[in-house]
């Protein structure tokens, strides 16, 4: 269990904050996590903010900031932030496509005291890759990239996120990964949230070729045992259980927007209602304990059954929130990935369906798109 908040023992004190520094980003994946209305460069927080932020961070026992997006490295002040997370001794871990100007910053990222990085991969093969990044002549950037990241001999992990696009590649990841000298491969399959969810039909694998990749995963984990480690994140509609997502709101990561807005995960927005403040009116720990976002579904006196009188309650947290609300359109519902869920037969029939038939084109991610997410009730009604 993590530390308590200092005058708060009934709230647990943060681990993780994800800094979400930009949305910009050369690439364009149908299954990117931030939201449809992405932040624009004109309203992003500046460099002394961010620093404020993560000494705010540090004070409320924060371990790990990871810098992210978008594209963390298309900020000049990358360097600058990451400096700021070395000097509060807070564990960077930058999460990048490493394209555009990723690779130009890395020594200089290195040399102010960067500890990890995660670099995505959305194919093995390059052209599969590419089209499902939408961006042509990513995949030679990356791997020149990961080259650099090994040679400084920072530790480097891939991740890999997997769909009905890529699901027989998933070998070829493993492969990949041994191949570019990384410690750790995710094979995290999508989690239909933002753009993903949108873009369901188009990224639903079936239930054989999931069964397949995790039979592969569990089997280069034996193979690969001391030299690779291998995380799997299963698909949330063909699971038993669902997972505690962000590890339970509002127990151990905060996610702060571009904009510095400041959510328990990083699909909360979507949740109609809640009030999210900000950290240029108010502090991380006051936003962290008292903030109307963070106390709405904080421990379980707002769980509905079956999750109220569940003795996994407070193992996963009741699951995901965001996908109580897009499938079951309410948020304090169960989430129907669980299988204790009276609507979770039918969010598996509408996977077995999706995976089906023939996929829709990808709608890719774009700053200022007009997309509107289908949140209205699929399994509902
Ligand atoms: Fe978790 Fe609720 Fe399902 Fe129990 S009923 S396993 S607490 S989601
Ligand atoms: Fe918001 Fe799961 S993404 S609680």
């Amino acid at each position: 269990m993590n530390a308590l908040t200092p005058n708060r023992p009934d709230v647990p004190a943060p681990v993780g904050l994800l800094a979400e520094l930009t949305h910009r980003c050369p690439l364009r994946c149908p299954y990117c996590s931030n939201p449809l209305e992405l932040d624009r460069r004109s309203g992003e927080l500046d460099t002394a903010t961010w620093q404020r932020v993560l000494t705010e961070a540090s004070g409320l026992g924060v371990l790990h900031v990871h810098l992210s997006g978008g594209e963390p490295t298309a900020r000049n002040d990358i360097v600058e932030i990451t400096k700021t997370c070395a000097d509060l001794g807070l564990y960077s871990n930058l999460i990048t496509s490493g394209v555009g100007g990723a690779l130009g910053k890395l020594q200089a990222l290195y040399d102010v005291g960067l500890d990890h990085v995660q670099l995505s991969v959305q194919g093995v093969d390059a052209q599969n890759a590419e089209k499902i990044g939408g961006l042509k002549n990513a995949q030679p950037q990356k791997f020149e990239f990961a080259a650099k990241v090994v040679e400084l001999g920072l530790p480097l992990t891939l991740n890999s996120v997997i769909h009905r696009g890529n699901i027989h590649e998933v070998e070829g990841f493993i492969d990949l990964a041994v191949k570019m000298g990384a410690k750790r491969l995710e094979v995290a399959h999508t989690q239909y949230y933002g753009w993903a969810y949108v873009n369901r039909a188009a990224l639903m694998p079936d239930k054989a070729q999931v069964d397949a990749s995790i039979r592969i995963v569990e089997a280069a984990r034996e193979r690969l045992k001391g030299q690779l480690v291998i995380d799997l994140v299963v698909p949330d509609y063909y699971a038993k259980y669902p997972k505690a997502c962000a590890g339970g709101w509002g127990r151990k990561l905060m996610n702060v927007t571009p904009q510095g807005k400041v959510l328990p995960c990083h699909a909360a927005e979507t949740i109609p209602g809640l009030e999210f403040w900000h950290v240029t009116e108010h502090s991380l720990g006051e936003i962290w304990r008292d903030s109307p976002a963070f106390t709405a579904y904080r421990g379980t006196d707002w769980m509905q059954e079956p999750c109220r009188s569940c003795d996994r309650r407070e193992k996963d947290w009741g699951g995901c929130r965001c996908q109580a609300l897009a499938l079951a359109g309410d948020a304090a519902a169960t989430d129907p990935a669980c299988s204790l869920s009276p609507l979770h037969a039918k969010v598996r029939a509408l996977a077995v369906e999706e995976a089906a038939e023939t996929p829709p084109d990808y709608v890719y991610r774009t700053i200022g798109s007009n997309v509107r997410s289908p949140f209205k009730e699929d399994v509902n009604s």
